[in-house]
């Protein structure tokens, strides 16, 4: 196009100060009690408000390169829309990220690595409809394309568990297989049945009514043994939500019941056969919104890009990804270049208007506009915890007289271990800034540690010194 090729960028930013690329205000501006608060638009500083009766689903993806503040933006949002609808936020954690903002918050975390959530549940489903489900899961996750027979074997031998028992898991079917020598089926269920791995064959322990119904829960995947296990039980989980959903009466109640966040779940967002797809697709039929989120756009199915009624492209570098989203999105090679130059929190926002759901735009908002969440340390000792919010803490070190580069190596422990450092570490990385004794003591009194703790915290790294003073020697040899 010749305009592109003449107009300077500065020019062309006059240009669009002219015709502003954003969407009317009307379908942007919404009550406190009707939306929730975004931040503005870049050319004409209209506030936008998330309100789904707008959209033509309550559905979102977000990408963005690590740091760039998708996390930050999942924690504001659902924060907000618990205010304005009493919304219940289900996080599905990868990556064990969500953890301590999610107790701050005063939300219960689950780890899955101590419970067990029955494959074989049907949570409200007929028989033939979990078995479609869980061999649909089982493709995903063992890429049964690759083994025909043994998928029919399997699919036979849960229609066979299922009508003897009456609270079936993946050891029964296991067994019949066995019993009926279809010994390759068998072994593929193997990797889910042995000790340590039997996340999905022994009964419920999980209670999924109650999770998605209490506020804010966060469902820590990481503890489970692979990337496999994690997709499967995100997805069972998902599937269900789902279910549970479709027996409530929509459009009843007033706003989202629930929003269920999948961060960085590559698996179960890329596949052609995820029940996330299947959801996003359905559109406003249930009442309850999926948000996906991803450092990498292409783990993004494009189904899901194209559906959801609301996409935020925050940050991103690479041609491939950028590509990916400008295709999916069909915006201006404006806003592309845009987005490889945006700071943290800045996004260009893809809405899908129920008025008008041919046409989809784009816009730039400047930074999303989030409350900076209080983010309590922990020092870990003595048999106690000591709480203390992170800035104050800092304030404190600076008062003692820590130079900015030792608050950030103090403050980079508390960082690599989710928030706790053990009292001892502290206390040895003072004693290496060159703090005595009496000023150190001083210090965890004020913290308030209780004195015999400190007494218990001293002699602990006495030990420690001595038998490494041995260590040391021993080398020195
Ligand atoms: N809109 C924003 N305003 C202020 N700070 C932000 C914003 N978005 C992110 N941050 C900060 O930037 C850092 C990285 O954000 P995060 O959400 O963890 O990124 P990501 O999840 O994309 O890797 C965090 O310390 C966060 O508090
Ligand atoms: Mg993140």
């Amino acid at each position: 196009m010749y305009l592109k090729k003449y107009l300077t960028s500065d020019i062309a930013r006059r240009f669009f100060l002219v015709h502003p690329p954003e969407p009317r205000k009307d379908l942007l501006i919404s009550g406190v009690t009707e939306g929730v608060y975004l931040g503005k638009t870049r050319w004409l500083n209209v506030p936008v408000f998330w309100n789904y009766n707008k959209l033509i689903n309550p559905h979102m993806a977000i990408v963005g390169i690590t740091g760039s503040g998708k996390s930050y933006l999942v924690k504001t949002f659902i924060t907000r829309a618990a205010l304005v609808w009493n919304t219940n936020a289900l996080i599905l954690d990868w990556v064990g990220e969500y953890n301590e903002w999610v107790r701050q918050a005063g939300g219960m975390v689950i780890h899955l690595g101590k419970e067990h959530l029955n494959l074989l549940d049907l949570g409200g489903m007929s028989k033939g409809e979990r078995i479609k489900q869980i061999m649909s899961s089982l493709d995903m996750m063992l890429e049964l394309k690759d083994f025909p027979e043994e998928k029919y074997d399997l699919e036979g031998a849960l229609e066979k568990v299922y009508k003897k028992y009456k609270n079936p898991t993946l050891v029964e079917v296991e067994k019949s297989l066995e019993k009926d020598g279809k010994k390759r089926a068998a072994r593929l269920l193997k990797g889910y049945i042995g000790e340590g791995n039997d996340f999905f064959a022994k009964h419920s322990t999980l209670k999924l009514d109650k999770l998605i119904d209490s506020g804010l829960v966060c469902i820590d995947l990481h503890s489970l043994p692979s990337e496999e296990m994690r997709s499967l039980a995100g997805l069972t989980i998902l599937q269900f939500i789902k279910e549970k959903m479709r027996k409530e009466e929509l459009g009843k109640e007033k706003g989202i019941k629930l929003f269920v966040v999948v961060d960085e779940a590559w698996k179960i967002a890329r596949d052609d056969r995820s029940d996330v797809i299947t959801i996003v697709r359905e559109g406003r039929k249930y009442n309850f919104g999926i948000i996906v989120a991803s450092q990498n756009p292409t783990d993004i199915n494009k189904a899901i890009i194209s559906n959801v009624g609301t996409t935020f492209v925050l940050r991103l570098i690479l041609r491939e990804y950028k590509d990916y989203m400008k295709d999916s999105l069909n915006y201006s090679g404006y806003i592309d270049e845009e987005i490889s130059r945006f700071g943290v929190g800045d996004a260009a926002i893809n809405m899908i208007f129920a008025e008008r759901a041919t046409e989809s735009l784009t816009f730039l908002l400047d930074k999303i506009d989030g409350e900076e969440p209080l983010f309590v340390y922990k020092i870990r000792g003595g048999g106690m915890d000591v709480e203390v919010e992170r800035e104050q803490f800092s304030r404190m070190l600076f008062e003692l007289g820590l130079s900015d580069e030792q608050i950030n190596m103090v403050k980079l422990e508390f960082e690599k271990n989710d928030g706790v450092i053990k009292a001892t570490t502290f206390v040895s990385m003072l004693e290496r800034f060159g703090y005595a004794r009496s000023s150190i003591i001083t210090f965890l009194r004020q913290m308030g540690v209780e004195e015999r703790n400190i007494v218990e915290i001293f002699s602990l790294i006495r030990k420690r010194k001595a038998s490494k003073g041995l260590v040391d020697l021993v080398l020195e040899e």
